[in-house]
């Protein structure tokens, strides 16, 4: 990773240090919109997947997902941020959901090549500093096939909302992490995976469920 990478990366992890104690908390207000969505979220991925199907969620942060994970999944989950995964782990212990839960950069993963059936990860690549080569790492851990769910939110289309959502955005990232102008969908196409589907959760077109799936060697030859 180079330097620039490097500091970026740590930046984040300083952020999200500062608010893990108090996460669960500003989240209140949001999360009373959030839940149902992530209800769904969950829902599409229990669809995908069979019982047994190894799982990573990246960026689990305190673990808001957890009371949402379908049963007889094998979950792993990373987190960038200590007091995240700290937070992680209680919440699992908590619930009496078993999973492998450890720091771990997106960008960089410590997981070998086809290690899992499918990734899943909300509101992250919002916040990973180059979220292109965090997905691509994605990609590289998930099986050929496998798919890759993102539930994030965007830059708007809307050129006016666009604009102040690139005027606030230096804001909102140095006070709290996320950047709120990102083009994640685009952002998935340019890590070569395949799009299978884009929910819009909102009117605004600015919260999305994002279903990707890795090509296999196969497909990727005949693209
Ligand atoms: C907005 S929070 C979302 C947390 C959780 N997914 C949720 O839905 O509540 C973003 C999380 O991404 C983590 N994160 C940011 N950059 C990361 C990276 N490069 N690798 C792994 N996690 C990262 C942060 O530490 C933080 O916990």
């Amino acid at each position: 990773m180079g330097k620039g990478k490097g500091r970026a990366t740590a930046a984040t992890k300083t952020r999200y240090g500062r608010i893990a104690p108090i996460y669960d908390f500003i989240e209140i207000l949001p999360e009373l919109r959030y839940s149902s969505w992530r209800k769904r979220f969950w829902e599409i991925v229990r669809g995908e997947l069979s019982r047994g199907s190894r799982l990573l969620e990246v960026g689990v942060g305190t673990g808001k997902n957890m009371p949402y994970w379908p049963q007889g999944i094998r979950f792993t989950a990373i987190d960038l941020t200590p007091g995240m995964v700290a937070r992680a782990r209680q919440r699992a212990a908590k619930l009496g959901v078993e999973a492998e839960i450890m720091e771990g950069d997106a960008q960089s993963l410590q997981f070998l090549d086809d290690s899992f059936d499918a990734a899943a990860a909300t509101f992250v690549f919002c916040s990973v500093p180059d979220p292109v080569l965090g997905l691509q790492e994605l990609a590289r851990v998930v099986r050929p096939g496998g798919s890759i769910f993102l539930m994030e939110h965007v830059r708007s289309t809307d050129p006016i909302k666009g604009k102040l959502m690139d005027l606030v955005n230096p804001i909102v990232r140095n006070l709290m992490g996320p950047n709120i102008n990102r083009d994640t969908v685009e952002n998935v196409k340019r890590a070569n995976l395949a799009i299978s589907n884009v929910e819009d959760l909102d009117r605004g077109g600015i919260f999305k469920i994002i279903h990707a799936r890795k090509l296999s060697s196969f497909e990727e030859g005949s693209n």
